[in-house]
């Protein structure tokens, strides 16, 4: 009965404090691997972002933010004021289309965005070109700041004639036809944003994660432990931050406990085989893996779920988002009557008193495993550096808007890295996570003020 349908899921979806520690031991010497060897499966990509901010940094500057849900453009004013700034922002739909469509039509759209908001907020003015931070939070190899070679499409993009290619001459190309004042200086991941940001007003951040549609981290590296770049002989003590690109941890499926739902999501995904880890924690995948395990029960002959009732909406794929899941866990009713509602009227299924539960206890163990699994990233990067304690800049959906998923992660973070009970209230934990300030705004205008400045200086 569904009982025991509940606790076969339960052993699916559960990740004992045990194996997170051996997840992470794989995952410490994964990060080692992607620093040593290029082209590893963690491809932790050296961003030539180099150093924190000071706080004195000045002028104006565009950011894009191009991550998947929207597009943002941003136009940041620095001030004279240590740590402050203004900003203004316009945000513009990210047509699903374009994510499958050509590489035309992409660079198209962005720049007729940018060219909207410089007419809008500078209408009737002459100006100068403007330097724009660009967050293009994908995959990407840079032998410089301002350019970069996507390595591969990720979250569900798929657009052909882009990947292995410089992504920025198109995208200059595009606003030179359409005369837009606009200088790339600096091509960013949205973790590095994250982190720089974050760091502008909180010296201890040492990390920019985003949970989100992806999931993925950047942290600060000295170049003498980056031995891929012993080549180029620069300093050793020099910082420069590493966009991991973690979400493709164990593409090798050596230690992840991947259900055979997880074994689907990636064969039916545009590009199978990689993002291993990201495909089974970050919110574009949670809702689909719910969908796949609710579909499965129903047609399982032994456990009559919406049994008789018509399933063709929960037969569409990718058709309930994380929201949908955080709907499910957020309802505050013994009877479970929102969940009774939203699956009437998003799904048109009448559910019956145990199914609910099924239900609600099917969305806790999704949203509890991608917490848990996601705090494996982070302690690796801390166990990697010997950092006992730090703070983590964190952005994107699924941390701002799933209801528990910190005090998950915080609690996994706290079994992975063996913190003695708390002592005293109001005392953090040794490395806890933030709600980032704006990267993609701030972070990319902070870097490319940086970038100015190595240029300016000669570096
Ligand atoms: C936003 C940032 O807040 O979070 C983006 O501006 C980032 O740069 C995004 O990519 C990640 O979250 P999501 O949920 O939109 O993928
Ligand atoms: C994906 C992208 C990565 C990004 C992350 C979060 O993992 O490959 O670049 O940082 O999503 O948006």
């Amino acid at each position: 009965d569904l009982l025991d349908q509940i606790k076969r899921l339960e052993e699916l979806f559960t990740v004992p404090g045990e194996k997170l520690k051996e997840i992470t031991d794989h995952f410490v010497t994964e990060l080692q691997r992607g620093l040593r060897e290029e082209g590893s499966t963690i491809p932790m990509n050296p961003t030539w972002c180099m150093g924190f901010p000071d706080g004195h940094e000045q002028g104006t500057f565009l950011a894009l933010d191009m991550g998947g849900t929207n597009l943002r453009v941003c136009e940041v004013t620095l001030t004279e004021e240590k740590g402050e700034f203004d900003i203004i922002q316009s945000k513009y739909r990210m047509p699903e289309e374009l994510k499958t469509g050509t590489a035309d039509e992409l660079w198209a759209y962005v720049a007729d965005c940018l060219q909207q908001f410089i007419e809008y907020h500078h209408e009737g003015q002459k100006i100068e070109q403007l330097p724009l931070g660009f967050t293009f939070s994908y995959p990407a190899t840079q032998e410089y700041i301002d350019h970069g070679i996507l390595q591969r499409w990720t979250k569900g993009f798929d657009i052909d004639g882009v990947e292995g290619k410089d992504v920025v001459p198109p995208f200059e190309a595009a606003l030179a036809e359409r005369n837009v004042p606009i200088k790339l200086t600096a091509l960013v991941n949205d973790t590095t944003g994250t982190m720089i940001a974050s760091a502008y007003t909180d010296p201890l951040m040492k990390i920019g994660c985003i949970f989100g549609t992806g999931c993925n981290a950047a942290y600060m590296e000295d170049c003498g432990s980056i031995p891929k770049l012993a080549h180029m002989k620069l300093d050793p003590k020099l910082p420069m931050a590493i966009n991991c690109e973690y979400g493709a941890f164990d593409n090798e499926h050596k230690v992840l406990p991947r259900t055979p739902f997880d074994i689907i999501i990636d064969k039916e995904s545009p590009r199978p085989g990689q993002q291993a880890f990201e495909k089974m924690i970050a919110g574009l995948y949670l809702g689909e893996i719910f969908r796949l395990v609710l579909l499965d029960l129903h047609q399982q002959p032994e456990c009559h779920i919406f049994e008789n009732q018509d399933i063709s909406k929960l037969t569409k794929a990718y058709s309930l988002d994380a929201g949908f899941l955080a709907a499910i866990e957020e309802d505050p009713f013994e009877n479970l009557s929102e969940v009774q509602d939203l699956f009437a009227n998003t799904l048109g299924l009448t559910t019956t008193k145990p199914e609910l539960e099924l239900i609600r206890r099917l969305a806790e163990l999704i949203g509890t495993r991608a917490a848990r699994l996601s705090a494996c990233g982070v302690a690796a990067i801390c166990k990697m550096k010997g950092w006992e304690t730090c703070h983590v800049g964190a952005d994107g959906s699924v941390f701002n808007k799933y209801p528990l998923f910190k005090a998950r992660g915080a609690q996994a973070l706290k079994e992975i890295l063996d913190w003695p009970e708390k002592k005293g209230k109001g005392r953090g934990d040794p490395v806890e996570l933030f709600p980032a300030e704006d990267g993609s705004g701030v972070g990319a205008a902070l870097i490319a003020a940086l970038t100015l400045k190595r240029v300016i200086a000669g570096q």
